[in-house]
């Protein structure tokens, strides 16, 4: 087990009078691999917003690679933090350049241009778009991707300045059937590449759980509904209690889950 990457204690989240997070405690340490599932509406983007330091909650304790929400600035811990969502990439301008989009991945978020890169960051921005499969789209504008080449240009931004804690929110909504195969496949060789920072990956699908991620938190209506280990986690039993219908959950020789409703 290494150092602790994340601690919330007891944190709550409320808008408008509404819960969104309620009483959740959650322990993420250095080498785990969490998916967090749950169905529309459960509280999945909130929790990330919080861990990613976007959001701060309404009460509780949030201790982000070991700083203390409200206790900290926000502005050093940010850059430590690689976040992929589908808000983020409504805000890049359609005439970017994927190449720009990802070597702007260590300013952006402290609000700097830089005319001048540094030849490592090319190299490593070349390298990290190639290994999401997008080397044919370095020099394209990110207004002209397919919805699956946006993703994967997204996940190379967000590791570009080398973060301790990778957060996917959605990383496969909208993409085809090839496209979640092939997206799945690179999430899961990041997962077991022990470089690889550590990651948070939200879903509501258990079929695009990749092999090698460690744990499970189970989110319904603003509540943890089961977290742990992946494999005890992972049972029909919670699962059909987080998404409120009876499933039956299978797991292929690959490692993959599969569910599917029955009783109706
Ligand atoms: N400002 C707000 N005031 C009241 N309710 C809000 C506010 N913002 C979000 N919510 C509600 O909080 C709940 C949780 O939202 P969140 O985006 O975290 O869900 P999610 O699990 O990511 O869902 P999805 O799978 O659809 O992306 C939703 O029911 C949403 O409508
Ligand atoms: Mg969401």
């Amino acid at each position: 087990m290494g150092g602790q990457v994340l601690r919330l204690q007891d944190v709550t989240v409320r808008r408008d009078g509404a819960a969104l997070l309620r009483d959740i405690e959650w322990t993420v340490h250095e080498d785990e691999r969490w998916v967090v599932i749950g169905p529309n509406g459960a509280g999945k983007t909130t929790l990330l917003q919080v861990v990613g330091a976007m959001l701060f909650p309404s009460e509780g304790v949030v201790e982000i690679l070991g700083e203390r929400l409200g206790q900290t600035d926000v502005f050093d811990l940010r850059p430590r933090i690689g976040l992929a969502s589908a808000a983020l990439a409504e805000k890049v301008p359609p005439e970017e350049k994927v190449i720009d989009l990802v070597l702007t991945a260590s300013y952006a978020i402290i609000g700097r241009w830089n005319e001048e890169y540094d030849s490592g960051d090319v190299t490593r921005a070349v390298e990290l778009i190639d290994q999401l499969g997008c080397a044919h789209l370095i020099r394209r504008r990110f207004g002209t991707l397919s919805e699956g080449e946006r993703k994967r240009v997204q996940i190379a931004r967000a590791l570009m300045p080398d973060p301790e804690l990778l957060l996917l929110d959605e990383p496969a909504a909208g993409l085809d059937l090839g496209g979640r195969e092939d997206l799945v496949r690179r999430l899961s060789a990041l997962a077991q590449d022990p470089k690889s920072p550590t990651m948070a990956l939200v879903t509501h699908h258990v079929e695009e759980v990749p092999a090698g991620f460690t744990h499970a938190l189970l989110l319904r209506h603003g509540s943890v509904v089961a977290q742990g280990e992946i494999d005890h986690v992972m049972t029909a039993d919670n699962l059909s209690r987080t998404f409120g219908i009876p499933l039956n959950l299978e797991r292929g020789r690959d490692g993959r889950w599969y569910a599917r409703a029955y009783g109706f």
